[in-house]
Protein backbone atom coordinates (compact mmCIF):
# COMPACT_ATOMS: atom_id res chain seq x y z
CA UNK A 1 0.00 0.00 0.00
CA UNK A 2 2.62 2.17 1.12
CA UNK A 3 4.91 1.62 -1.96
CA UNK A 4 1.39 2.45 -4.11
CA UNK A 5 1.37 5.81 -2.42
CA UNK A 6 4.86 6.62 -3.41
CA UNK A 7 4.54 5.63 -6.91
CA UNK A 8 1.38 7.44 -7.24
CA UNK A 9 3.06 10.41 -5.40
CA UNK A 10 6.28 10.43 -8.02
CA UNK A 11 4.10 10.51 -11.16
CA UNK A 12 1.79 13.75 -9.42
CA UNK A 13 5.19 14.90 -8.93
CA UNK A 14 6.57 14.55 -12.54
CA UNK A 15 3.30 15.86 -14.32
CA UNK A 16 3.78 18.79 -11.59
CA UNK A 17 6.99 19.15 -13.33
CA UNK A 18 5.90 18.82 -16.50
CA UNK A 19 3.53 21.43 -16.52
CA UNK A 20 4.81 23.91 -14.42
CA UNK A 21 7.40 23.75 -17.22
CA UNK A 22 4.75 23.95 -20.41
CA UNK A 23 3.03 27.10 -18.37
CA UNK A 24 6.04 28.51 -17.31
CA UNK A 25 4.88 28.50 -13.65
CA UNK A 26 6.48 28.78 -10.60
CA UNK A 27 5.76 27.29 -7.08
CA UNK A 28 5.36 29.05 -3.74
CA UNK A 29 5.09 27.51 -0.86
CA UNK A 30 5.00 28.84 2.32
CA UNK A 31 6.70 27.15 5.71
CA UNK A 32 3.58 25.69 7.06
CA UNK A 33 2.51 23.41 3.96
CA UNK A 34 2.66 19.95 4.05
CA UNK A 35 6.10 18.04 3.69
CA UNK A 36 5.45 17.12 0.61
CA UNK A 37 4.28 20.21 -0.59
CA UNK A 38 7.12 22.26 0.36
CA UNK A 39 9.40 19.40 -1.34
CA UNK A 40 8.16 20.68 -4.80
CA UNK A 41 9.04 24.63 -3.94
CA UNK A 42 10.75 26.85 -6.45
CA UNK A 43 10.76 28.89 -3.36
CA UNK A 44 9.61 28.15 0.37
CA UNK A 45 9.40 30.70 3.05
CA UNK A 46 7.51 33.45 5.55
CA UNK A 47 5.14 35.82 4.29
CA UNK A 48 7.48 38.56 3.42
CA UNK A 49 10.04 36.39 1.60
CA UNK A 50 7.27 35.18 -0.72
CA UNK A 51 5.78 38.41 -1.42
CA UNK A 52 9.52 39.81 -2.36
CA UNK A 53 9.98 36.63 -4.38
CA UNK A 54 6.29 37.18 -6.24
CA UNK A 55 7.27 40.66 -6.57
CA UNK A 56 10.19 40.01 -9.13
CA UNK A 57 9.46 37.01 -10.63
CA UNK A 58 9.35 36.47 -14.80
CA UNK A 59 7.41 33.47 -14.74
CA UNK A 60 3.79 33.79 -16.01
CA UNK A 61 1.95 31.63 -13.59
CA UNK A 62 2.83 31.73 -9.62
CA UNK A 63 1.45 28.85 -8.09
CA UNK A 64 0.49 29.70 -4.65
CA UNK A 65 0.38 26.74 -1.74
CA UNK A 66 -0.49 29.07 0.91
CA UNK A 67 -3.90 30.70 2.17
CA UNK A 68 -6.13 33.16 0.33
CA UNK A 69 -4.29 36.44 1.82
CA UNK A 70 -0.91 35.33 0.42
CA UNK A 71 -2.30 34.48 -3.04
CA UNK A 72 -3.95 38.11 -2.98
CA UNK A 73 -0.72 39.94 -2.07
CA UNK A 74 0.99 37.92 -5.04
CA UNK A 75 -2.14 39.07 -7.40
CA UNK A 76 -1.70 42.58 -5.50
CA UNK A 77 2.16 42.77 -6.50
CA UNK A 78 1.96 40.69 -10.19
CA UNK A 79 -1.56 42.33 -12.02
CA UNK A 80 -0.38 40.39 -15.22
CA UNK A 81 0.38 37.07 -13.83
CA UNK A 82 -2.08 34.15 -13.08
CA UNK A 83 -1.62 33.27 -9.48
CA UNK A 84 -3.45 30.30 -8.60
CA UNK A 85 -4.56 28.85 -4.99
CA UNK A 86 -5.11 25.28 -5.48
CA UNK A 87 -7.79 24.69 -2.64
CA UNK A 88 -9.96 28.00 -3.05
CA UNK A 89 -11.00 27.18 0.75
CA UNK A 90 -7.47 27.67 1.91
CA UNK A 91 -8.59 31.09 4.13
CA UNK A 92 -7.18 32.53 7.46
CA UNK A 93 -9.82 32.88 10.38
CA UNK A 94 -7.83 35.81 11.93
CA UNK A 95 -7.72 37.98 8.24
CA UNK A 96 -11.29 37.56 8.38
CA UNK A 97 -11.76 38.82 11.93
CA UNK A 98 -11.48 42.75 10.48
CA UNK A 99 -13.62 43.89 7.68
CA UNK A 100 -13.79 46.76 5.81
CA UNK A 101 -16.78 48.19 7.24
CA UNK A 102 -15.41 47.57 10.71
CA UNK A 103 -12.32 49.38 10.26
CA UNK A 104 -13.90 52.48 8.25
CA UNK A 105 -16.01 52.79 11.36
CA UNK A 106 -12.59 52.53 13.60
CA UNK A 107 -10.74 55.27 11.28
CA UNK A 108 -13.47 57.51 12.34
CA UNK A 109 -13.04 57.18 15.50
CA UNK A 110 -9.69 57.76 15.60
CA UNK A 111 -8.89 60.80 12.79
CA UNK A 112 -5.77 60.87 13.56
CA UNK A 113 -3.96 56.95 14.18
CA UNK A 114 -2.14 55.47 10.73
CA UNK A 115 -3.66 52.23 10.21
CA UNK A 116 -0.95 49.39 9.64
CA UNK A 117 -2.48 46.50 8.72
CA UNK A 118 -0.66 42.72 9.12
CA UNK A 119 -0.36 40.96 5.27
CA UNK A 120 -3.03 38.62 7.43
CA UNK A 121 -5.72 40.14 6.09
CA UNK A 122 -8.11 40.81 2.39
CA UNK A 123 -6.90 43.12 -0.21
CA UNK A 124 -10.00 45.28 0.84
CA UNK A 125 -8.25 45.74 3.96
CA UNK A 126 -5.02 46.05 3.02
CA UNK A 127 -6.70 49.13 0.50
CA UNK A 128 -7.58 50.78 3.36
CA UNK A 129 -4.57 50.96 5.46
CA UNK A 130 -1.72 52.98 5.66
CA UNK A 131 1.01 50.42 5.19
CA UNK A 132 1.18 46.67 5.59
CA UNK A 133 3.77 44.38 7.60
CA UNK A 134 4.80 41.08 8.45
CA UNK A 135 5.85 38.93 11.31
CA UNK A 136 9.37 39.80 10.47
CA UNK A 137 9.46 43.69 9.76
CA UNK A 138 6.28 44.32 12.07
CA UNK A 139 8.47 46.74 14.22
CA UNK A 140 10.51 48.16 11.62
CA UNK A 141 7.46 49.32 9.94
CA UNK A 142 5.79 51.19 12.97
CA UNK A 143 9.04 52.36 13.70
CA UNK A 144 9.51 53.77 10.14
CA UNK A 145 6.11 55.95 10.65
CA UNK A 146 6.45 59.51 11.62
CA UNK A 147 2.70 59.20 13.46
CA UNK A 148 2.72 58.30 17.49
CA UNK A 149 -0.82 57.02 17.38
CA UNK A 150 -0.99 53.44 15.26
CA UNK A 151 -4.16 51.46 14.48
CA UNK A 152 -2.50 48.08 13.96
CA UNK A 153 -5.12 45.35 12.29
CA UNK A 154 -6.06 42.19 12.90
CA UNK A 155 -3.62 40.59 14.85
CA UNK A 156 -3.42 41.70 18.48
CA UNK A 157 -0.88 39.37 19.88
CA UNK A 158 1.43 40.60 17.57
CA UNK A 159 0.33 44.45 18.06
CA UNK A 160 1.17 44.11 21.99
CA UNK A 161 4.67 42.68 20.87
CA UNK A 162 5.51 45.14 18.68
CA UNK A 163 3.46 48.06 21.02
CA UNK A 164 6.92 46.32 23.55
CA UNK A 165 9.35 47.39 21.18
CA UNK A 166 8.18 50.79 20.01
CA UNK A 167 6.93 53.67 22.21
CA UNK A 168 4.15 55.40 19.51
CA UNK A 169 0.82 54.32 20.94
CA UNK A 170 -0.42 51.61 19.41
CA UNK A 171 -3.86 51.20 19.37
CA UNK A 172 -4.73 46.46 18.71
CA UNK A 173 -7.69 45.18 16.89
CA UNK A 174 -9.38 42.26 19.11
CA UNK A 175 -8.36 39.91 16.15
CA UNK A 176 -5.85 36.61 17.47
CA UNK A 177 -4.55 33.53 15.34
CA UNK A 178 -6.89 30.64 16.79
CA UNK A 179 -3.94 28.13 16.09
CA UNK A 180 -1.25 30.72 17.66
CA UNK A 181 -3.14 31.03 20.72
CA UNK A 182 -3.28 27.17 21.51
CA UNK A 183 0.28 27.65 22.69
CA UNK A 184 0.56 28.11 26.07
CA UNK A 185 2.75 29.23 28.79
CA UNK A 186 2.85 25.07 30.35
CA UNK A 187 3.78 23.96 26.76
CA UNK A 188 7.12 26.16 27.44
CA UNK A 189 7.59 25.16 31.23
CA UNK A 190 7.05 21.59 30.52
CA UNK A 191 9.69 21.22 28.07
CA UNK A 192 12.16 23.16 29.68
CA UNK A 193 12.28 20.87 32.57
CA UNK A 194 12.27 17.66 29.59
CA UNK A 195 15.21 19.50 27.58
CA UNK A 196 17.01 22.03 30.22
CA UNK A 197 19.39 23.05 27.18
CA UNK A 198 17.01 23.62 24.54
CA UNK A 199 16.17 27.25 22.84
CA UNK A 200 12.66 28.13 22.71
CA UNK A 201 11.61 30.12 19.52
CA UNK A 202 8.01 31.17 19.28
CA UNK A 203 5.99 33.49 16.69
CA UNK A 204 4.73 37.23 17.36
CA UNK A 205 1.27 35.90 16.84
CA UNK A 206 1.40 33.49 20.43
CA UNK A 207 0.34 35.15 23.49
CA UNK A 208 1.93 37.63 25.54
CA UNK A 209 2.36 35.11 28.33
CA UNK A 210 4.15 32.61 26.04
CA UNK A 211 6.40 35.49 24.09
CA UNK A 212 7.39 36.42 27.53
CA UNK A 213 9.15 33.00 28.16
CA UNK A 214 10.88 32.21 24.88
CA UNK A 215 14.72 33.06 23.91
CA UNK A 216 13.73 34.54 20.46
CA UNK A 217 10.49 36.00 18.67
CA UNK A 218 10.96 35.26 15.42
CA UNK A 219 8.99 35.18 11.82
CA UNK A 220 9.03 31.79 10.56
CA UNK A 221 12.03 32.27 7.93
CA UNK A 222 13.88 34.35 10.75
CA UNK A 223 12.95 31.25 12.61
CA UNK A 224 14.44 28.71 9.56
CA UNK A 225 17.88 31.55 9.86
CA UNK A 226 18.11 31.07 13.50
CA UNK A 227 18.26 27.30 13.69
CA UNK A 228 21.44 27.57 11.24
CA UNK A 229 23.13 28.99 13.78
CA UNK A 230 26.08 26.95 15.37
CA UNK A 231 24.84 27.34 18.97
CA UNK A 232 21.76 26.24 18.20
CA UNK A 233 21.55 22.21 18.93
CA UNK A 234 17.89 21.46 20.02
CA UNK A 235 15.13 24.16 19.38
CA UNK A 236 11.00 24.21 20.64
CA UNK A 237 9.79 25.72 17.74
CA UNK A 238 6.48 27.69 18.67
CA UNK A 239 4.67 27.67 15.83
CA UNK A 240 2.41 25.69 13.51
CA UNK A 241 4.43 22.27 13.17
CA UNK A 242 4.32 22.09 9.47
CA UNK A 243 7.88 24.32 9.38
CA UNK A 244 9.21 21.29 11.37
CA UNK A 245 9.93 19.35 8.21
CA UNK A 246 12.54 22.35 6.59
CA UNK A 247 13.99 22.79 9.89
CA UNK A 248 14.89 18.52 9.79
CA UNK A 249 15.87 18.41 6.25
CA UNK A 250 18.28 21.80 6.45
CA UNK A 251 19.60 20.73 10.02
CA UNK A 252 20.18 17.09 9.70
CA UNK A 253 21.58 16.09 13.44
CA UNK A 254 19.78 18.98 15.18
CA UNK A 255 16.84 18.21 17.21
CA UNK A 256 13.61 20.01 16.53
CA UNK A 257 10.24 19.48 19.35
CA UNK A 258 7.44 21.35 18.32
CA UNK A 259 5.64 22.77 21.11
CA UNK A 260 2.38 21.77 20.65
CA UNK A 261 0.53 18.74 19.21
CA UNK A 262 -2.14 21.50 18.78
CA UNK A 263 0.37 23.58 16.74
CA UNK A 264 -1.78 23.00 13.67
CA UNK A 265 -3.71 25.12 11.07
CA UNK A 266 -6.26 23.20 9.12
CA UNK A 267 -6.35 26.00 6.25
CA UNK A 268 -2.47 25.53 5.66
CA UNK A 269 -3.15 21.63 5.37
CA UNK A 270 -5.69 22.08 2.97
CA UNK A 271 -3.16 22.19 -0.42
CA UNK A 272 -2.13 18.42 -1.55
CA UNK A 273 0.17 17.46 -4.54
CA UNK A 274 -2.65 16.34 -5.97
CA UNK A 275 -4.51 19.79 -6.04
CA UNK A 276 -1.28 21.67 -6.98
CA UNK A 277 -1.45 19.35 -10.32
CA UNK A 278 -5.35 19.91 -10.66
CA UNK A 279 -4.26 23.22 -10.53
CA UNK A 280 -1.77 23.50 -13.30
CA UNK A 281 -4.39 21.26 -15.38
CA UNK A 282 -7.16 23.39 -15.03
CA UNK A 283 -5.56 26.81 -14.47
CA UNK A 284 -7.93 27.24 -11.80
CA UNK A 285 -8.45 28.05 -9.07
CA UNK A 286 -7.36 31.70 -9.97
CA UNK A 287 -7.32 34.58 -7.51
CA UNK A 288 -7.31 37.82 -8.92
CA UNK A 289 -8.23 41.03 -6.83
CA UNK A 290 -10.44 43.57 -8.72
CA UNK A 291 -8.35 47.13 -10.24
CA UNK A 292 -9.79 49.62 -8.34
CA UNK A 293 -8.97 47.53 -4.99
CA UNK A 294 -5.48 46.47 -6.26
CA UNK A 295 -4.29 49.93 -6.45
CA UNK A 296 -5.24 50.79 -3.11
CA UNK A 297 -3.81 47.75 -1.92
CA UNK A 298 -0.63 47.97 -3.60
CA UNK A 299 0.24 51.28 -2.44
CA UNK A 300 0.48 49.90 1.54
CA UNK A 301 2.20 46.44 -0.07
CA UNK A 302 4.99 48.69 -2.00
CA UNK A 303 5.39 50.96 1.16
CA UNK A 304 6.05 47.91 3.28
CA UNK A 305 8.78 46.15 0.71
CA UNK A 306 10.49 49.17 0.49
CA UNK A 307 11.39 49.02 4.39
CA UNK A 308 12.40 45.18 3.73
CA UNK A 309 12.91 42.87 6.68
CA UNK A 310 13.09 43.98 10.38
P1 LIG B 1 5.24 34.21 8.63
O1 LIG B 1 5.17 35.44 7.80
O2 LIG B 1 6.13 34.33 9.82
O3 LIG B 1 5.59 33.01 7.80
O4 LIG B 1 3.81 33.94 9.26
C1 LIG B 1 2.72 33.73 8.45
C2 LIG B 1 1.53 33.35 9.17
O5 LIG B 1 0.45 33.33 8.63
C3 LIG B 1 1.66 33.03 10.59
O6 LIG B 1 0.53 32.43 11.08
Amino acid sequence: MRMMETDRNLAVIEEIQRLKKARKAIILVHNYQLGEVQDIADFAGDSLELSQIAAQTDADVIVFCGVRFMAETASILCPNKIVLLPDINAGCPLADMVTTERLEQKKKELPDATVVCYINSSAEVKAESDICCTSANAVRVVESLDAQEILFVPDQCLGHYVATKTRKKMILWPGFCPTHVRIQPEHIIRLREEYPQTKVVVHPECRPEVIALADEVLSTGGMCQYARRDEVKEMVVGTEMGIIHRLRKENPGKKFISISEQAICPDMKLITLEKVLGSLEEMAPEVKVPEDIRLKAKASVDRMLEIGRG
